[in-house]
């Protein structure tokens, strides 16, 4: 049967098979019993250092870590526990809000600013996916927080306020990450434009036959730098040295992950690293992505100060509005949206 409902929320717990527009075919499978599990899958660092005297520790570190892994988790990073919670339960609360008032936001028009949608991009997609999620756009925060869902009540208000401090979290990673690639400290900064903030609330119910479909299938995030919160059911799984290995979720940090637009600015030093969402019989997962971008009219290119004889401009310039276009519309799929912006 193909599903009835709009949202995975709304069937997910009713039936006893995978309908059959979320299965994916036989080579394209999670393969959930070969995926390895691993503590330190990725690196974690502790910023409470990146203020102090040891400041150029941690920033190498945190660049041995954009180069080699693509990822890391970050702890004393700034963001209060009580923060972390709350945006949890706000987010999880939405999702349990009744159909009629969840559907209110809904749309599958990806140019949306504020939108609830499932899956992917079902306008494109073959094979949907086990998610829902309400994506926001959050920066500048005046020119959005009137369009979010007004229920639950402080949802606004509280969402805002972690929007604000997460941004402030990224901006002292951006200081650092231009410093560990020998640029300016505001570099990267300076070459966002006016700078942009996505979150996504990803809701991934449990589901009768995880091994079929995925939450998210392998994908890497077309914008500059992710930093995922999420609660304490596994689900995420990153590609390292061809296997996939499960990321643990450890209380009160952030995984933060190298998007395409950094892989573009260092001329390939940082890579951006295929990742996937799978999902489970028993339990249902939250996952609340930032994704911090350029604006769309900031032209993205390698910084210049990395190129030279032995280091040719991998790619060519270009808009982000032109990258972002291409991700949404292709759909995820394994090979990488960057191949396109070649050199
Ligand atoms: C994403 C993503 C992973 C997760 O939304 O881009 O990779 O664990 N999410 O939800
Ligand atoms: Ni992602």
């Amino acid at each position: 049967m193909a599903a009835t409902k709009l949202l995975v929320a709304d069937f997910a717990t009713t039936v006893k098979n995978v309908p059959f527009n979320y299965i994916r075919p036989v080579s394209d499978r999670p393969n959930l019993t070969d995926v390895h599990i691993s503590d330190s899958a990725i690196p974690l660092i502790d910023l409470h250092q990146l203020s102090g005297p040891r400041r150029s520790h941690v920033i190498k570190q945190i660049g041995l870590a954009c180069q080699h892994d693509g990822f890391f988790q970050v702890k004393n990073h700034g963001i209060p526990e009580e923060m972390i919670n709350n945006i949890l339960s706000l987010a999880r609360e939405f999702f349990k809000l009744p159909e009629s008032e969840r559907l209110k936001n809904y749309s599958d028009d990806p140019s949306k600013t504020t939108r609830l949608s499932t899956s992917f991009n079902v306008k494109t997609e073959k094979v949907a996916n086990w998610r829902d999620f309400l994506r926001l756009h959050c920066y500048p925060l005046q020119d959005y927080v009137h369009e979010w869902p007004s229920n639950p009540p402080l949802f606004r208000e509280d969402v805002a306020e972690y929007c604000t401090s997460v941004r402030e979290l990224v901006l002292r990673l951006l200081e650092a990450i231009s410093e560990s690639l020998g640029l300016k400290r505001d570099y990267i900064d300076k070459s966002l434009s006016k700078h942009g903030q996505h979150m996504s609330l990803n809701y991934y119910p449990p589901c009768p036959q995880p091994d079929l479909t995925y939450g998210l299938p392998g994908h890497t995030d077309p914008n500059l730098i992710t930093l995922l919160l999420q609660d304490d059911v596994p689900g995420l799984q990153v590609l390292r040295n061809g296997n996939w290995v499960a990321v643990n979720p450890i209380p009160n940090t952030f995984i933060v992950n190298i998007g395409d637009q950094m892989q573009v600015l260092s001329n390939d030093k940082y890579k951006s690293v295929l990742h996937r969402a799978v999902v489970n019989c028993d339990k249902e997962r939250l996952s609340i992505p930032t994704f911090y971008c350029p604006s769309p009219d900031a032209v993205i290119g390698p910084a210049k100060e990395l190129i030279d004889e032995h280091h040719p401009a991998v790619y060519r310039n270009f808009t982000y509005a032109e990258y972002y276009d291409k991700f949404w519309n292709r759909g995820l799929e394994t090979a990488c949206c960057l191949d396109m912006f070649k050199a």
